[in-house]
């Protein structure tokens, strides 16, 4: 007997086929000092904010947090830099978050530290290819996540953050929705799993999460058996399933300190560690192995493109003006509705995930 169920095709994502190595800054003595006190002149002469990611280093965080900016996840650097006052909204994170910024606030100039900061997901997910899936599939609701660019925000019903993913999804689900996720396949499963939605999942990965072995995480558990085991879930499902908790970098940092447990396994970036250790002081941080004995791994916790902010770049953005971010205005308008959909959403279901203060 044949059957005339059609099966939908799974896209394919493109490769990522270029992975930078991961280069951290490194300073002279005293000059750390010396570019703080000019870079908090300069924010102040220029009217501007700095909007930090987790992964960023600590001192790019701390200044941050030193001088009325924001340090935190996706969801919230974008609620943030909405908010501000400030004029010039610096992102020290990647390419996807400056371009978000830049989408919510039109008005204002955007600048990044490095040009060069992508993200694997936002990569592996093309525009042109992308929206040729969503043509072919017209029935289903475009729900997309934060890592995609400009123009695939533009193409999607809605935006989604970590933090926020598993509700939007289950809201859409509620209403009978069928849905097309882009462009993580981790975090797709894990809030497909959860919310049993119908989802047809692009394929890409994030280069960094993707190699946490759940192999490695049972050894750490062996050793440590009272530890609780925190996951970002764009990790793989084998690892999501050794989790106590799964969360967004707010979540997990929250969840840390909140925790009985005195020992915590962390699999995601490594950069968290430098909130993380501020929020739970006396307890054990464990990074989650991206590799067993012998094995080798691209990124060993830390994000390639995320490393590229520093404080030299900061100022030479700051004093120069460079590495401004523009969207197309056309573009900008179509993407802003996927992303308002999210705020508003976050704002009528009290979805709260604001940064945590180190004190
Ligand atoms: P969060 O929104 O959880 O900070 O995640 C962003 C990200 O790129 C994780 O790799
Ligand atoms: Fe993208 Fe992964 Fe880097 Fe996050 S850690 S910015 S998902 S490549």
């Amino acid at each position: 007997m044949t059957s005339d169920i059609s099966v939908p095709e799974i896209p394919a994502a493109r490769p990522v086929t270029h992975v930078p190595p991961v280069v951290e800054e490194v300073l002279a003595p005293g000059e750390q000092d010396v570019l703080t006190e000019r870079i908090k002149a300069l924010l102040v002469e220029r009217d501007a904010v700095l909007v930090a990611h987790y992964y960023t280093s600590g001192a790019l965080q701390k200044l941050a947090e030193e001088t009325g900016g924001c340090v935190s996840d996706s969801l919230e650097m974008a609620r943030f830099g909405h908010a501000a006052k400030a004029k010039t909204l610096v992102v020290a994170g990647v390419r996807f978050m400056g371009e978000t910024a830049k989408i919510l606030n039109p008005e204002k100039r955007v600048l990044m530290p490095d040009p060069r900061a992508e993200c694997s997901l936002d990569l592996s997910c093309p525009a042109d290819a992308f929206s040729a899936f969503c043509d072919a599939h017209p029935d289903r609701v475009v729900v997309v996540y934060a890592n995609t660019s400009a123009a695939v925000k533009a193409r999607a019903d809605w935006m989604v953050t970590s933090s926020i993913a598993v509700q939007v999804v289950a809201h859409l689900h509620a209403l009978g929705k069928k849905l097309i996720w882009a462009p993580d396949r981790y975090l797709g499963d894990y809030v497909q799993k959860i919310t049993g939605a119908d989802m047809l999942l692009w394929q890409g990965s994030c280069v960094v999460h993707e190699k946490f072995k759940a192999e490695g995480i049972r050894a750490l558990k062996a050793q440590y058996a009272d530890a609780a085991v925190l996951v970002h879930p764009e990790s793989p499902a084998s690892v999501i399933a050794l989790a106590d908790v799964v969360g967004s970098t707010t979540q997990l940092i929250r969840a840390a300190a909140e925790l009985p447990q005195q020992t915590l396994i962390v699999a995601t970036d490594n950069g968290i560690f430098h909130k993380m250790h501020l929020v739970t002081p006396g307890k054990t941080l464990l990074e989650a192995p991206t590799g067993g004995a012998g094995a080798t791994c691209v990124s060993c916790a830390h994000c390639p493109w995320m490393a590229m902010n520093g404080l030299r770049g900061l100022l030479h953005v700051l004093e120069s003006g460079d590495n401004e971010i523009h969207v197309d205005p056309g573009i900008g308008r179509r993407a802003v509705v996927a992303i308002n959909r999210m705020l508003q959403f976050a704002g009528q279901t009290g979805v709260t995930v604001a940064g945590m203060s180190g004190d």
